[in-house]
């Protein structure tokens, strides 16, 4: 199949486009950064054309972390929601047959009485929490023939280009590094958590097995659990000190049942494993990588958030000088 995907330069996407060639899939990637098998463009540029000839797209270009912070709402907003509506349209009027989304589980925020279910009504809380709803309702309506929607839980695992932010990645290199894990505040908030390596199988399966039209949700989740309790397991496993931190912020925390569209499921022969099983695998792929992997401050989310904010700019920037040298 001829498959697109979006973010190709991403956590996700470069395994995601690996798996896909492996497969025996040809594969076309859009960036905003250099990667195999990738062009570099912002997604939000490209035209009707750039999607013809293709049998499924998987868009997971966007502002992929939810910082407790607001200073990045409007570029969340504009990357993640107008940009995937304007990728869907632009799927729309050329006739594509098939479209994944990456939505995530932060959809759920403000469901707090049970774990989400696939028909859980969405209720977001954060900046990202409502442009991935938003998106995923202008993905659900849409005339697309097959509308595949990935509610993810928080993925952890190392994969070619680690995303260190990322609360387990985050926790396990501060035990390696400084024999402590952090948690802020109590620690009481809850987290679905995904490996990696489920995750692209399922993107994997979602672009290219045979699934009947319509639209298919699926809620991705190998386990849920509390962040001190996550802490706690990491302590055990690898010897380091748990140190609570003062949090004034509001921790973000939903839970979800790992639940999926019967045609997606049965392409899949997923056993979800458990958070001790999640730590002990994360730990020995970071064991073997430990001195390649890039120094973090003691929170990596406020570095995550750094470069969100150099992207931001550099895409002023460029956008004014383009602009400029229409005008001109
Ligand atoms: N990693 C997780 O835990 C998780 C959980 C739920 C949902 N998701 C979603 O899955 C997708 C991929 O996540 P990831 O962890 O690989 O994130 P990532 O940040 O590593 O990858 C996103 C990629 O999109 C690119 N990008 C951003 N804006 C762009 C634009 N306007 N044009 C072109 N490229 C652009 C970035 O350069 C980056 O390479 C995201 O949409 C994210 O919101 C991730």
């Amino acid at each position: 199949m001829r498959v697109m995907v979006t973010g190709s330069a991403g956590y996700i996407g470069m395994p995601l486009v690996e798996t896909l060639i492996a497969g025996g899939h040809e594969v076309v990637g859009y960036d905003l950064q250099k990667a195999p098998h990738t062009r570099q463009v912002d997604i939000r540029d490209l035209v009707e054309s750039d999607l013809e000839g293709f049998d499924s797209v998987v868009h997971l270009a966007g502002v992929s972390f939810a910082p407790e912070w607001t200073d990045t709402d409007d570029l969340i907003w504009d990357a993640n929601c107008e940009g995937t509506r304007r990728l869907i349209e632009h799927a729309e009027e050329v006739g594509l047959p098939r479209f994944v989304f990456a939505s995530s589980a932060s959809i759920f925020e403000g469901n707090t009485d049970e774990p989400a279910r696939l028909d859980t009504r969405p209720m977001p809380v954060s900046a990202y929490g409502r442009s991935k709803a938003s998106a995923e309702r202008i993905l659900r309506s849409s005339t697309i023939p097959v509308r595949i929607a990935l509610r993810k839980g928080t993925i952890c695992g190392l994969g070619p280009n680690p995303r260190l932010d990322l609360v387990l990645n985050a926790m396990t290199l501060a035990a390696m590094r400084r024999g402590q894990v952090f948690v802020d505040g109590a620690g009481t908030n809850n987290r679905p958590m995904l490996r990696l390596s489920r995750a692209v199988r399922t993107y994997a399966a979602a672009a290219t097995v045979d699934i009947p039209p319509g639209c298919h949700l699926y809620n991705i989740c190998d386990d849920n659990v509390t962040i001190v309790d996550l802490a706690t397991e990491v302590c055990k496993h690898t010897g380091a000190e748990l140190v609570y931190r003062e949090y004034t912020g509001r921790p973000r925390s939903y839970v979800m049942y790992d639940e999926g569209s019967d045609a997606l499921l049965e392409s899949l022969d997923e056993t979800p494993i458990g958070i001790e099983g999640m730590v002990k695998e994360v730990y020995s792929e970071f064991e073997c990588s430990i001195d390649s992997l890039p120094q973090v401050s003691a929170d990596p989310r406020l570095d995550r958030l750094d470069q969100i904010n150099r992207e931001m700019r550099a895409q002023k920037a460029d956008k004014d000088t383009h602009s400029g040298s229409k005008r001109s």
